[in-house]
């Protein structure tokens, strides 16, 4: 199967909808990064996205939707949901709430679960590949389950690193503006909400809305957790070393600030998120051991230093 790599004007969207009704996936530009696209209702769709991932069934999926109307046809919005939803979307946050008895999302989608994850992407192009759909997407990102996730279409349809040759179409809308995941929010079963993946959006900026502190699933055992935290995962294939304050010989370096391959030059988070998935490709295709600088641990910094420290994992 040969990728097309479709323009985001509305005949590339209009072949990808014909891709999509047709129960094909095809990845999608969004303000995070490129996700992997089929209609969530569709179970033989979905199953298309996991076998060309190669990714692990028991891991569902986040549902996009263009808008508050139709997220509720599908799940339950708590107060703080609400809030949340008022404040953030379209953007970076994806939201675990319970799944509506007569959502009709397919239950590979979630894995089986009786929740679903859902977000609003805030890319046009992702708004306007809905509104033409018409119908909700699940969508991972549109990498090979454990490898580095695609900021760019270019990323997608390689044939090596990415799907290429794997799916169908790839909508092009050049690269992403936020570069990291969305952050996922879930609430435990007494309610409190629970940070279940750093990610593009601060977790400070969701505590200062909701009034009160995120459980840390990993500081708090009892609250609840994503499936897909594995700790491997957004994998190069060379091995990676952190906090490095220089390069041994051998090594490629990445640096935060001044430097030949640099996350930020400026030292801004913001600029490293955007940044940090297509450095890491490119440094991997150098084919050296990569060492990384210290990332503060601090607004965008945490969603950067949770992917680097899965891409440092020992892998399985
Ligand atoms: O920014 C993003 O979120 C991107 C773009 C494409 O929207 N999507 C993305 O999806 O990162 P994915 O599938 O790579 O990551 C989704 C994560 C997984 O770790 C999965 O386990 C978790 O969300 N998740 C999805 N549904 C869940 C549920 N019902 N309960 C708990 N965790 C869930
Ligand atoms: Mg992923």
């Amino acid at each position: 199967m040969q990728t097309l790599i479709l323009p985001a004007d509305a005949q590339g969207i209009a072949t990808a909808c014909e891709w999509l009704t047709l129960g094909q996936p095809v990845a999608i530009p969004t303000e995070t990064v490129y996700g992997l696209a089929a209609d969530a209702r569709n179970g033989e769709a979905v199953a298309r996205i996991y076998a060309a991932k190669g990714r692990p069934s028991f891991n569902p999926l986040i549902v996009h939707v263009p808008g508050l109307a139709e997220a509720e046809r599908y799940v339950h919005l708590g107060d703080q949901a609400r809030l949340l939803a008022e404040a953030f979307w379209p953007g970076p946050l994806t939201m675990i709430l319970p799944l509506r008895d007569d959502s009709g999302i397919a239950s590979i989608t979630t894995a089986g679960l009786r929740t679903l994850g859902v977000r609003i992407p805030s890319h046009p192009a992702a708004l306007a590949i809905l509104r033409a759909f018409d119908g909700p997407l699940a969508a991972p990102s549109a990498n090979p389950s454990g490898r580095i996730s695609a900021t760019s279409a270019a990323h997608v349809a390689d044939e090596v690193t990415g799907l290429g040759g794997r799916i169908p179409a790839v909508v092009d809308a050049g690269a992403c503006s936020v570069g990291v995941e969305s952050t996922i929010i879930g609430w435990s079963e007494a309610g409190e909400p629970a940070l279940l993946r750093p990610g593009g959006l601060p977790a400070e900026a969701i505590e200062a809305v909701l009034g009160c502190a995120l459980l840390r699933p990993e500081l708090n055992p009892e609250a609840p957790t994503s499936p897909g935290q594995l700790s491997s995962h957004y994998a190069p294939a060379v091995p990676v070393r952190l906090d490095a304050e220089t390069a041994l010989p051998g090594e490629t370096y990445l640096a935060f600030g001044p430097g030949a391959l640099t996350l930020s030059a400026s030292r801004d988070l913001t600029e490293a998120a955007a940044n940090l998935f297509d450095l890491l490709r490119r440094a991997d295709e150098l084919g050296r051991p990569i060492a990384v600088a210290p990332i503060p641990e601090e607004g965008l910094g945490v969603a950067i230093n949770d992917r680097l420290r899965r891409a440092a994992a020992p892998r399985p």
